[in-house]
């Protein structure tokens, strides 16, 4: 994915512009953490990433694609081909199962079910340890396990990218490490691309690559280095 010049502007007869110039291209693979002060841009930039808003100026690129060129039927499709999300609050449906949390993205694209979807939703319930939870519904989980449901979810469709939104911002030191860990390992062994708003400097400083907005500009860019 990258970004040239992005701008992002609210509002009609007063107009705030909260991002200015934004350039930023992620990598396949990379692990970054996307830093900075309450209101700084991030959610905001977060969410012209998702293909959920659309940028006021500059382009946004996917897999070489100018993501200007889409109307919003064609940016659904490709947020749901390409991208996944996790947020602070996991947003599961509080009606299904766990397991039916994680089918819903494939039922959404393929339109009905199927023994296969299942089966994968299974599979990836396996990966986050939640096995033995796939019917529970999400009331009766911990946030840490509701937490994993969402992670499993957002991976569902095999996503190129994950954009997490402070996913483990309402979580206890303990738990967010572990769900932290678990980012992690989805990104070594699938080589999933992930950018991870976080207030938390002890994750950021796990992460592969530092990225800080302040007011609405990148201030800094690094790759994060360990002793
Ligand atoms: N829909 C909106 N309409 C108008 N202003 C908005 C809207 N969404 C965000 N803003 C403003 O844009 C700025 C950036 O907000 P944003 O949510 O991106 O910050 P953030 O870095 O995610 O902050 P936090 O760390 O608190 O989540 C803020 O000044 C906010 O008030
Ligand atoms: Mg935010």
């Amino acid at each position: 994915m990258r970004l040239e010049g992005v701008t992002k502007d609210y509002g009609e007869e007063v107009v705030t512009r909260v991002l200015h110039g934004i350039d930023l291209t992620l990598m396949p693979g990379e692990f970054v953490a996307l830093v900075g002060p309450s209101g700084s841009g991030k959610s905001t930039l977060l969410n012209l990433m998702g293909l959920l808003d659309r940028p006021s100026g500059g382009r946004i690129q996917v897999r070489g694609q100018d993501t200007s060129e889409l109307d919003d039927d064609g940016l659904a499709a490709l947020r749901a081909r390409t991208l996944g999300f996790v947020f602070q609050f996991h947003h599961l449906l509080g009606a299904f199962s766990a397991l039916e949390n994680v089918m819903m993205p494939m039922l959404a694209e393929r339109g009905r079910q199927d023994a296969s979807m299942r089966e994968r939703a299974r599979a990836l319930l396996g990966d986050v340890g939640l096995a033995e939870r796939a019917d529970a519904h999400p009331s009766q989980l911990s946030g840490g396990q509701q937490q994993r449901v969402a992670i499993a979810r957002a991976l569902a469709m095999d996503p190129a990218l994950v954009l997490a939104d402070e996913p483990t911002g309402n979580l206890d030191t303990g738990t967010s490490s572990q769900v932290f860990e678990l980012l992690r390992r989805f990104n070594r062994e699938r080589r999933t691309t992930f950018l991870i708003v976080t207030h938390d400097s002890r994750l950021a400083e796990r992460c592969d690559r530092l990225v800080e907005v302040v007011d609405g500009r990148i201030r800094t860019d690094r790759p994060v280095t360990r002793p």
